[in-house]
């Protein structure tokens, strides 16, 4: 098959700009090890550290343009699926790969729909054990986690571990993430690792066992409520007005004492849970800071503002930065290359063309579009 890299660098500007690449030089070296025709286009690997020079060497031949490298393609790799005019450009009956935010983003299925083109929503793919090595989520969130503890510590002017020294003792920084999935539980071992004292909230049961397993403490409220605030899914519910304000209690009294604060807490199809109201944020120390992962779906901390660190009256900062995974472009797209690399035999026929298992419940589960109709059940109706 036909397969067009595309450079993702310019889908979005300012902070949430892409610094991610759909392919490495490696998968792209096993695409032609494998008979297909990979075109990358010019610079988009660069911010990931990988040049041209590399993606020639591995096989690939180089396009001037997004345009130019996916007209003839049979599958079109991008991390963000880019957009509805550049859909409406493809070969029809292609296929185009990324993290689509299908659900905020309606007009793009239409347009795939429209132009004849299978669009494979990554961030759908199912939670099932035979998926996990195409879990993009897992792989970005991962990095997610692990990049917002070292970020947060590098804007606290403070150190991190306890230090004992002929000039004194430094106490170690007090460090509470709240919400324990893939991020979370990355950043409870980042912060564990730095030396911090480190607490973890959520309201899903299973997460207890986890948190204590990493070396951290456990705090949430524990109530017949809690037993039951996991989906069969394994999301988080959306809790009750009532367990909502016994949980804002618990917060109140133990984000005080906290230095270092960071926020993962989604579910899915919603807005973010507030978790820190702006009264809270008053009882903390000047020079804590607040890194809100969730700032993209309206953030977890009152005040938070997406793409920006902005400082309460009481010098609090509060991180709302974008596009995480970013940050770390080079293992980001590492990762998120061979995530699509384990993809990729689900949409290949035995002799190599571009032929999508229709009857594969991983295909069923992120295609958006099949044959011109949107498809997918969270977009119907
Ligand atoms: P997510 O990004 O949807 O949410 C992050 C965390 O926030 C979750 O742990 C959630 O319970 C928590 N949260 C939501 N509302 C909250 C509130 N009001 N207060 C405190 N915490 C709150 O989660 P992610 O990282 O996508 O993981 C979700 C689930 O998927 C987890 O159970 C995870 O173990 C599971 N998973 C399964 C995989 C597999 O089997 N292949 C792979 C990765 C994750």
């Amino acid at each position: 098959m036909k397969i067009a890299v595309l450079n993702d660098a310019d889908a979005k500007g300012g902070d949430n700009a892409e610094g991610r690449v759909s392919a490495t030089p490696d998968t792209v070296r096993g695409y032609v090890a494998a008979g297909h025709d990979v075109t990358v286009v010019k610079g988009a690997g660069q911010a990931a550290n990988f040049s041209d020079a590399d993606y020639k060497s591995a096989g690939a031949s180089i396009a001037a343009s997004n345009g130019a490298a996916a007209k003839a393609a049979d599958l079109v790799m991008s991390i963000t699926g880019r957009n509805a005019k550049f859909v409406a450009g493809l070969k029809k009956g292609a296929g185009i790969t990324g993290l689509m935010n299908p659900t905020d983003n309606p007009k793009y299925a239409d347009a795939c729909a429209k132009a004849g083109v299978t669009a494979f929503a990554l961030e759908y793919i199912p939670r099932i054990s035979r998926a996990q090595s195409m879990d993009i989520l897992s792989s970005q969130s991962n990095l997610a986690g692990y990049r917002s503890v070292v970020e947060g510590a590098g804007i606290y002017g403070r150190a991190m571990p306890m230090m004992m020294t002929a000039a004194g003792t430094v106490a170690p920084a007090k460090c509470f993430i709240m919400g324990v999935g893939v991020a979370g539980l990355q950043a409870i071992a980042t912060a564990r690792r730095l030396g911090a004292v480190t607490t973890a909230t959520d309201v899903r049961p299973a997460t207890k066992e986890q948190v204590a397993s990493l070396g951290a403490k456990f705090i949430a409220v524990e109530n017949d409520e809690f037993k039951e605030a996991e989906t069969a899914g394994g999301y988080a519910k959306q809790m009750s007005a009532e367990y909502q304000k016994l949980q804002a209690e618990l917060t109140a009294s133990h984000i005080a004492k906290q230095d270092i604060v960071i926020t993962t807490a989604l579910i899915p199809g919603r807005a973010a849970p507030v978790l820190v109201t702006k009264a809270m944020l008053e009882t903390m120390r000047p020079g804590s800071v607040l890194v809100d992962l969730a700032a993209e779906r309206g953030g977890n901390v009152e005040g938070a503002v997406a793409g920006k660190i902005v400082e309460t009256k009481n010098d609090v900062k509060i991180v709302g930065l974008l596009n995480w995974p970013s940050r770390m472009a080079s293992d980001a797209s590492n990762m998120f290359a061979r995530n699509i690399k384990n993809f990729l035999p689900l949409v290949t026929a035995e002799d190599g063309s571009y032929a999508p298992d229709w009857d594969d419940e991983i295909i069923q589960g992120c295609a958006l579009t099949r044959d011109g109709a949107v498809v997918h059940e969270r977009l119907k109706g």
